[in-house]
Parts: structure tokens; C-alpha cells; sequence
């Protein structure tokens, strides 16, 4: 310090050449002085365990250490002001000597793998304005003396596994701008004293364990853009004066328990809002029809709450992508109900329409042929829809998705559905849809699941589908197909998880091309009228788990490539008229819980091993040749014949063969004898 003052006094009284030369040194001996930043950095960079980058094999003696990677200095004082190594892969800890950085402005060590506590040093950090510390793997507490570092203006600890509450204390970081603690494990209510922070413009609580109610005082927070506490376990009503907030441009309090109702003016007082989200909550009440008047908005979830009434119309919402609000208690069953569809034929960008899980009834308007070409999904299932698709439908050439299954829509499937050529996943089901699949389905190349199950489609079920080449879902049960199953269809080796042709009335074999399924876990051909042999072919299928051919006229015994079905979990033959023996090696299957086997010819011995010892996983009833088996199938005993009179049978043929022979001896040589008389 003394050197320091003198060169100073003496560089005041210099010549010119004198002084630069002077000024030279000086700075030399300055940033000796200074070397207690390039200390304070070594102790940070001994606290880092892992550096899968090398970034800090710079940070040595050979170079200065303002140089060093990720670090900036303060040209003139030559102290550290920036320290900037996010994204680098690091671990460890972040040493408590960091709070001797004394002149850091920013600290940003986002996205790296730092995994102890945050230190309580870094509170000493007085003209600290940017600290992100976000995406990391750090523990323990926020330090509640962080409310220190009173020039904070960006404070980020976002997506670690921080516990403890938000310290009250972050109340007075007046300059605070964004405050974000989403994805950690935070306990305890949102502190009231955030409403004091009045630069506040973003505040992320996301993904918590946060409880309690919404604060009245966050609607003092005039300047706030972004709040989203959505996924945490708050309870009460929001404060209408934080939904008056007409800076708001994204509100997100969805997964939560809130209660209560919309505001009637939500649209009036919000104009800014481009995202509203507070789905899965407790909201009640009827959907303010002003929030038409959130002209900016692109996602607008309300789903999994408690609205009801009818949906007002959204006409002005031009910029609209998103909009959920299935699971709700919307609609009255009534024609008019879907009417609001058509005041979305203005929104242009749309992409996403869930309405499912709803009251909704009526016919669905023809209008939706007018909706945004953009639509990927439109889900409209468990409703009570009624009158026909609308052909229009064909019209959303880039739909992925198309849920219409559990309502009561009647007539055929328009031909046109096989224009959709985007569509991935088609779901029918449960409604009263009749005449033939139309054929043009098997235009549909990237169909990954089609639902047609429980409706009146008659018919063959025409080998077109094949065309399918990416299903791996395919259901047609509960219908009145007829004719026999297309082996192009039964063969289709994409399917993987279910193929259901159950509850029909198919005729025919199962063709053996079923062993193309190799991929397939569950298969549900019964209640048919099917027969012949079961292919032995469908011992390929190794990745069933469930096989069900039960009712039906299959004959014959199980065959032996069975065996290789080693994960099977159900397996249903009864109902058929399958003979022969049991076979041991299903008492061998591990995974097999539940068997039916009742109500065939088979006959001997049931195994006692395995599933066969367990009564109620077990079904053989109505098998009359059975014996054996644990007492609790009421079985007789099998008649065990022994080796001897098993001999005695054999000395019985003979005596019965030697006896035939002799009958035919006498016969022959009887009509000799009569030849020889008549001659
Ligand atoms: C940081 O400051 C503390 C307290 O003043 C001191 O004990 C520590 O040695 C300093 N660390 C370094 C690396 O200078
Ligand atoms: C010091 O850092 C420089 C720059 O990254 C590097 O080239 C040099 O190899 C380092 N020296 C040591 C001893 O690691
Ligand atoms: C996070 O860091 C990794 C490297 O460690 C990098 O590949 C990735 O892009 C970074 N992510 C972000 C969001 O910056
Ligand atoms: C914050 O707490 C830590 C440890 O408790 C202490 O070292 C530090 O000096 C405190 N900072 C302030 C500004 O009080
Ligand atoms: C908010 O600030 C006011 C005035 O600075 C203070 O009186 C009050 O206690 C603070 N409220 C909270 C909850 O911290
Ligand atoms: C949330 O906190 C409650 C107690 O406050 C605890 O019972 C629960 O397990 C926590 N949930 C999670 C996901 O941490
Ligand atoms: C909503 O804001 C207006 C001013 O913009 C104010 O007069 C009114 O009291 C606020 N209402 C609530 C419930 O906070
Ligand atoms: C939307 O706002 C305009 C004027 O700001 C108002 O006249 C209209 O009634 C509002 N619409 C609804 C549905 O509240
Ligand atoms: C769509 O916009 C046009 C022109 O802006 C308007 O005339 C029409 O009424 C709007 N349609 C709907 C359904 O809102
Ligand atoms: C759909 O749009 C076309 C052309 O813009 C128009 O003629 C037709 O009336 C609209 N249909 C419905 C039901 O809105
Ligand atoms: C769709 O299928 C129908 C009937 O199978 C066929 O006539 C038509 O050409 C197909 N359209 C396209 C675009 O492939
Ligand atoms: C017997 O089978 C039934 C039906 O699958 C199952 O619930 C039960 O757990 C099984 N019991 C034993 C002892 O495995």
C-alpha cells in the first residue's frame, strides 16, 4: 500500500518521459495488488471437481489472469467484473471465496453440473446485477443474506434441487427484474414480500412444492409481464388485482388447486396476454366471453376444471395456436353448443382444438372444414356429439390427430378422411358409425393407430388397410364385420401393440401369415366364427403378452411352437373345440397369470406346476376328458394304467387278430370246398 502511495506522489511531479515510464511500473505494482482476484479465481477453481472441456487449463501462471477463459476485468482497476462459464460441463462446488470477488458485476454459471450449496458469500457481492446459477444439480436453501446483493436485477436458480422456502428476504431486491426459482423442490407459501418488488417484470415459480394462496399484494406489481407458478400445490383464489395487471403477457397457474372463477372483464383489463394457462385446477363458472378481447393470445388452456355453460365466441382471437378446454363441464347437450367452432375460422395459425371430455352436444357444424389449414389436432372424443362427420373434415389436409371416439355420430365415414394424408392417430370408437371401412383408410401411409372399434361398420374388412404401413394399433372389435380376415392385413409386421378383430363375425382360418406379427403384444381374435387349426405360425409372435381366440370353432391341439410365446401374461382359448392333451410347458410360462381354457374337448392330465396352481387364474370348466389337476378343479382322478395290463391288452389283439384270421381261413377255405364240389 505504502509503495503504491509513493509511486503515486512521484508520478504527480514527473517530466513527460519520465512519467511514462513511471506509469509503467506503477501499473505493475498495481496489479500485484491486485493479484487478490487471481487468488479468490484459484480458489474457485479448486473447488471444480470436473472440467470435460479443459476450459480452466488456462487459467495458469503462464497467461494473466484476466485472460483467463470466462473471465472479465475492470480495464482500469483490473478487477474481475465478469466471470461467464455457463454451459462447460463443470461440477463441484462453487466456493464460498467467491464473495471476495468483490467487484463482480456478473455471474454466470448456468448449465454446468455444480452440485453443493449455494455459498452464503456470495452475499458480500454488492454490485452483483446478474447471478444465474439456473440448471445446475445444487442443494440446499437459497441464502436468505442473498438479499444483500441489492444491486441484483436478474437473479435465476431455476431447475436445481434448492429445498427450504423462498427466503422473505428477496423482498428487497428493489431493482430485481426477473426472479425465476422454477424445478426445484421449494416448500412453503410464495413470500407476500415479492409484491414489493415493483421492477419486478418475470417471476418463474414453476415446478415446486409451493403451497398456500396467491398473495393479494403481487397485484401491486404494475410492471410485471411474465408469472407462471404453474405445477406447484397452491391452493385459494388469484386476486382479481393480479388478473388486472394489463402489463400481463403470460399468466400460467395450470396443475395447481385453485378455486374460484374467471373474471367477467378478464378481456378488458388484459390486452397484452399472449399465453393463459389454468388447466387442472378448481376453476369454476362460465368462460368470460370478453376474453375475446385478448386479441394477442396464442395459448389459451383451460382444460381439467370445472367450467360450465357455453363457450362464448373467440372470433377475435386471430393469433390463436392452442386451445384446451377439454375436461370441463362445457355444454349442455344441445344443437347449438359447438357453434363457438366457427367463430375459430379467423384464427389462422391455429394448431391444437381440444374439446374433449365435455357435455357438449349437437352436430358437429360444417364449418370446421373452414378451420386454420395449420391444425395438427382436433380432439373432440367423450361428448355426446350426434348427426354425421362432416365430409369438410377433409378439408384439414394436415391433421396428425383426429379423436372423435365416445359420442353419438351416426351415419358412414366420409370418403374424403382418406385425404388426411398427415394423419397419425384416428380415433372413432364407441359411436354409431355403419356401412363399409371405406377403402380409402389405406390412403392414410402414416397411420401409427385406428380406433374403429364399437360401431356398426359391416362388411369385409378389405386388405387395403395393409396399405397401412406404420400401424401399430388397430382396432375393430364390437363390430359386424364379416368374411375372412385379409392375410395381407393379419401379416402386417408394423403392428406392435394391439390388433383387436374381436366381437365380429369372421369367417374363415386365421392365416398363417399371423406369424408376421413379431412385434405385436396383444391379439384379440375372439368371439368370431373363425375355425380350423390354430397355425402353428403363431409361435413367431414372441412378443405376445396377450392372446385371445376364445369363441370361436378352432380344432385340433395347441401346437407346439406355442412354446415359444415365453412372455404370454393372458392367454384365452375357451370356447372352442381344441382337443388333445394340455401341454406341460404352459405350467413352465413365468409371466402367465391368467388362462382359459374352458370349454374344449381337451383331455388327460392337467399339470399341477405353475399358473396350474392357482385356481382362480385358471379356468378349465367344461372339459370332460380332464383328470388330476389340485383338488380345487374338482377333477376325477386320472386312471393310471399299469405296464401289465397294458400287456394284456396286446395278448387280447392278438387273440382277436389271430381269431379274424382263422374266421377268414374257414370262410375262404369254405367256398374252396363248394367250388370243388360244384367242378
Ligand atoms: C476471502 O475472504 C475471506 C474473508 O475475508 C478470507 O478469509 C479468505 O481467505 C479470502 N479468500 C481468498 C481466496 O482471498
Ligand atoms: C496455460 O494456458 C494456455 C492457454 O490456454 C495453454 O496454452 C497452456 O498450455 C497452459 N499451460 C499449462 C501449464 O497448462
Ligand atoms: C448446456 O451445456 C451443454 C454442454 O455442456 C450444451 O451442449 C448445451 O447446448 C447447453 N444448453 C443450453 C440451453 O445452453
Ligand atoms: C451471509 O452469511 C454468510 C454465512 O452465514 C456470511 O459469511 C456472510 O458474511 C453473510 N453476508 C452478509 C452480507 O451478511
Ligand atoms: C414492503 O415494503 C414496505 C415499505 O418499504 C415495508 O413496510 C413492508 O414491510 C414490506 N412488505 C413486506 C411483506 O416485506
Ligand atoms: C411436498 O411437500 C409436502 C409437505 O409439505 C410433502 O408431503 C410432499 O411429499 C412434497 N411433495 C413433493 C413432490 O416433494
Ligand atoms: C384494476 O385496475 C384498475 C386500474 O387499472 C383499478 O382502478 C381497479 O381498482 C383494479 N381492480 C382490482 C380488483 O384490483
Ligand atoms: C371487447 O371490447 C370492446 C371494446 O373495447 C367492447 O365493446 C366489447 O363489448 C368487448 N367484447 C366482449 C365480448 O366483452
Ligand atoms: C373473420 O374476419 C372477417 C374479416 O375480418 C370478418 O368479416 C368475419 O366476420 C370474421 N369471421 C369470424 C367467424 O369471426
Ligand atoms: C367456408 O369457407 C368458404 C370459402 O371461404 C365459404 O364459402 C363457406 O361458406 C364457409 N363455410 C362455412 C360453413 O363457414
Ligand atoms: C385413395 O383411395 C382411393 C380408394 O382406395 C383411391 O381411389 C384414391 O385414388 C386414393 N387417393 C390418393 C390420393 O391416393
Ligand atoms: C392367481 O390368479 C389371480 C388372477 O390372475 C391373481 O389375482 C392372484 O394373485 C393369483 N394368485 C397367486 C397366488 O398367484
Amino acid at each position: 500500500m505504502k509503495l503504491v502511495n509513493i509511486s503515486f506522489a512521484e508520478f504527480q511531479s514527473c517530466h513527460l518521459l519520465l512519467c511514462i515510464t513511471f506509469a509503467l511500473s506503477f501499473n505493475q505494482v498495481f496489479s500485484t495488488t491486485n493479484e487478490i482476484d487471481k487468488f479468490v479465481l484459484l480458489a474457485f477453481k479448486a473447488g471444480i471437481t470436473g472440467d470435460p472441456f479443459s476450459v480452466l487449463n488456462s487459467w495458469n501462471n503462464s497467461i494473466e489472469f484476466c485472460q483467463w477463459y470466462g473471465v472479465t476485468c475492470n480495464k482500469r482497476r483490473h478487477r474481475v467484473t465478469i466471470l461467464d462459464l455457463h454451459s462447460q460441463g463443470l461440477s463441484g462446488s462453487i466456493s464460498p471465496h467467491i464473495g471476495n470477488l468483490s467487484f463482480l458485476r456478473e455471474m454466470l454459471l448456468q448449465n454446468n453440473s455444480f452440485n453443493q450449496e449455494i455459498p452464503p458469500q456470495l452475499s458480500r457481492l454488492h454490485h452483483l446485477d446478474v447471478l444465474q446459477l439456473d440448471n445446475n444439480l445444487l442443494v440446499g436453501e437459497i441464502p436468505k443474506n442473498i438479499s444483500a446483493c441489492f444491486n441484483l436485477v436478474h437473479l435465476n436458480l431455476g431447475f436445481n434441487q434448492l429445498t427450504g422456502e423462498i427466503p422473505t428476504e428477496v423482498g428487497s431486491l428493489s431493482k430485481l427484474r426477473i426472479f425465476s426459482v422454477y424445478e426445484n423442490n421449494l416448500v412453503g407459501s410464495v413470500p407476500s414480500s415479492i409484491g414489493n418488488l415493483s421492477s419486478l417484470r418475470q417471476l418463474y415459480l414453476t415446478l415446486n412444492n409451493l403451497s398456500g394462496s396467491i398473495s393479494q399484494v403481487l397485484g401491486h406489481l404494475t410492471n410485471l409481464q411474465y408469472i407462471s407458478f404453474g405445477g406447484n400445490r397452491l391452493s385459494g383464489t388469484i386476486p382479481f388485482s393480479l388478473l388486472n395487471l394489463s402489463s400481463l403477457i403470460v399468466f400460467d397457474a395450470g396443475y395447481n388447486q385453485i378455486q374460484g372463477t374467471l373474471p367477467i372483464g378478464i378481456g378488458l383489463k388484459l390486452p397484452n396476454l399472449e399465453f393463459l394457462s389454468i388447466c387442472k385446477n378448481q376453476f369454476e363458472g362460465l368462460v368470460p366471453p370478453s376474453i375475446s378481447n385478448c386479441t394477442k393470445l396464442h395459448v389459451l388452456q383451460l382444460s381439467d376444471n370445472r367450467f360450465s355453460g357455453k363457450v362464448p365466441s373467440l372470433e377475435k382471437l386471430c393469433t390463436l395456436r392452442w386451445l384446451t378446454i377439454y375436461g370441463n363441464k362445457l355444454g349442455s347437450g344441445k344443437p347449438e353448443d359447438l357453434s363457438f367452432l366457427c367463430s375459430l375460422t379467423n384464427s389462422t395459425k391455429l394448431q391444437y382444438v381440444g374439446i374433449h371430455r365435455n357435455k357438449f352436444g349437437g352436430a358437429l357444424p360444417k364449418c370446421i372444414g373452414n378451420l386454420s389449414i395449420a391444425l395438427t389436432q382436433f380432439l373432440v372424443s367423450e361428448n355426446q356429439i350426434s348427426g354425421k362427420i362432416p365430409e369438410e373434415v377433409g378439408n384439414l389436409v394436415n391433421l396428425e390427430v383426429l379423436f372423435m371416439n365416445h359420442n353419438q355420430l351416426s351415419n358412414v365415414i366420409p370418403l374424403n378422411l382418406g385425404n388426411l394424408q398427415s394423419l397419425v392417430k384416428l380415433q372413432l370408437s364407441d359411436n354409431n358409425l355403419r356401412g363399409i371401412i371405406p377403402s380409402s383408410l389405406g390412403n392414410l401411409t402414416k397411420l401409427v393407430e385406428l380406433h374403429l372399434g364399437g360401431n356398426n361398420f359391416h362388411g369385409q374388412i378389405l386388405s387395403h388397410l395393409s396399405n397401412c404401413r406404420s400401424l401399430d394399433l388397430l382396432d375393430l372389435s364390437n363390430n359386424n364385420l364379416s368374411g375372412a380376415i385379409p392375410p395381407q392385413l393379419i401379416g402386417l409386421s408394423s403392428l406392435a401393440i394391439i390388433l383387436n378383430l374381436s366381437h365380429n363375425h369372421l369367417t374363415g382360418v386365421l392365416p398363417t401369415e399371423v406369424g408376421n406379427l413379431r412385434a405385436l403384444t396383444a391379439l384379440d381374435i375372439s368371439n368370431n366364427l373363425l375355425l380350423g387349426e390354430v397355425p402353428s405360425s403363431l409361435g413367431e409372435c414372441t412378443e405376445l403378452t396377450s392372446l385371445r381366440m376364445g369363441g370361436n370353432f378352432f380344432h385340433g391341439s395347441i401346437p407346439e411352437s406355442i412354446k415359444s410365446l415365453g412372455g404370454i401374461e393372458e392367454l384365452d382359448l375357451s370356447c372352442n373345440k381344441l382337443s388333445g392333451q394340455i401341454p406341460e410347458f404352459l405350467a413352465i410360462f413365468r409371466s402367465l397369470k391368467l388362462l382359459n381354457l374352458s370349454y374344449n374337448n381337451f383331455e388327460g392330465m392337467l399339470p399341477c406346476e405353475g399358473i396350474f396352481k392357482n385356481s382362480t387364474g385358471t379356468s378349465i370348466i367344461g372339459n370332460n376328458e380332464l383328470c388330476g389337476g389340485l383338488p380345487e378343479f374338482h377333477l376325477p382322478n386320472c386312471i393310471f394304467k399299469s405296464p401289465k395290463s397294458r400287456k394284456i391288452n396286446i395278448w387280447a389283439i392278438f387273440a382277436f387278430v389271430a381269431f379274424g384270421v382263422l374266421v377268414i381261413a374257414l370262410i375262404v377255405s369254405f367256398i374252396y370246398l363248394r367250388w370243388l364240389k360244384k367242378k
